[in-house]
């Protein structure tokens, strides 16, 4: 039985608003069992090139609020060699850190299993990513921000829309997964959504839009960035031929969705699994990932940290289609 006398905690991949809260969990209910926090900077690079800092009291007063993250983040190219990971588990056995929690994406929580295989070490991972695509749990840190932030923009370009008579046609993150689309397309009453999941049919989609604009001044067809048929502007221009008498107009939100404050929600559960992860590693757990199930905390083998399958996106995509204006 391992004693965590220390632990380390860094944030990977693309940030997500949530991940200061969830930095403030772990470093407090850290502090309050006597156990020292230390705080990695810059994701998996900051272990390979010795980067760290103390975490006390102090440095994580007034961040729940905060998005971003203290620490910095990185997608190491380095950590994915192995010459890299020795030098990161050389530095984590100089500073004697007992226990690593790594809060990121899929790809950052794959390197976390990989490093704990090769050298033994104990690690929890946290799932943080706008994006929301790890298999096995509902909700990611910082799905529920990027989503209200996607939905409040779409508020105001439906104004402008309707005004005008336009379609619009609004890009929003999600490189391999349409579930920012999808759930930001539910709750804006979008028309339409494109989604990588699923091949865009275009002629379908101007049918779609012709129809829609029978009876509504304004049409919203949101599209995820890793679309098959392209970005917001590409797919403008595909369909500008065949709705020559419409006024289209495309907006790209960009890294918009990344930052601001985090939801009520995003800092629940970033607390929740904070305090979660620190639990484990006093139990001697490694290799787990926290996840929600519900509104339950659960914990799953790290080997779940993968991308969710197309299937959760397309049962999402038959609600816009029920709904759409007929
Ligand atoms: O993984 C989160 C995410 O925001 C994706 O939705 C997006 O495709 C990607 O990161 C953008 O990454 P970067 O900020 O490195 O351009």
């Amino acid at each position: 039985m391992k004693i965590m006398k220390k632990i380390g905690v860094l944030t990977s991949g693309g940030d997500a608003p949530g991940m200061n809260a969830c930095i403030r969990a772990i470093t407090k209910f850290c502090l309050n069992h006597k156990i020292e926090c230390v705080g990695i900077m810059d994701g998996y690079d900051g272990l390979i090139h010795q980067k760290a800092i103390n975490l006390g009291y102090d440095e994580v007063n007034n961040i729940i609020q905060r998005g971003g993250t203290i620490l910095g983040s990185a997608r190491s190219k380095e950590f994915q060699t192995v010459e890299g990971r020795k030098k990161a588990h050389a530095f984590i056995t100089q500073l004697q850190i007992d226990g690593l929690i790594i809060i990121g994406g899929d790809g950052s929580l794959t390197g976390a299993k990989i490093f704990s295989d090769e050298f033994d070490f104990p690690i929890i991972g946290i799932p943080g990513t706008i994006d929301n695509d790890i298999l096995g749990s509902d909700h990611t840190i910082g799905y529920d921000t990027a989503v209200n932030t996607v939905i409040e923009a779409v508020d105001k370009i439906r104004d402008t829309a309707s005004s005008h008579k336009r379609i619009f046609f609004v890009e929003v993150m999600g490189r391999d997964s349409g579930l920012i689309a999808l759930n930001s397309a539910i709750a804006s009453g979008a028309e339409s959504v494109l989604i990588p999941e699923k091949n865009t049919d275009i002629e379908k989609l101007v049918e779609d839009i012709k129809e829609v604009h029978k009876g509504k001044r304004s049409a919203i067809i949101i599209v995820a960035e890793g679309d098959d048929a392209g970005d917001a502007v590409t797919i403008m221009k595909k369909v500008k031929p065949l709705l020559s008498d419409y006024d289209l107009r495309a907006t790209v939100l960009g890294h918009i969705q990344r930052g601001g404050n985090p939801t009520a929600y995003d800092r629940i559960i970033a607390t929740r699994m904070g305090i979660k992860a620190v639990e484990l590693l006093l139990e001697n757990k490694s290799k787990l990932m926290i996840a929600t199930e519900g509104s339950k905390l659960v914990t799953r083998s790290i080997d779940f940290a993968e991308k969710k399958s197309p299937d959760t996106a397309l049962t999402k995509l038959q609600i816009i289609e029920q709904l759409r204006t007929k």
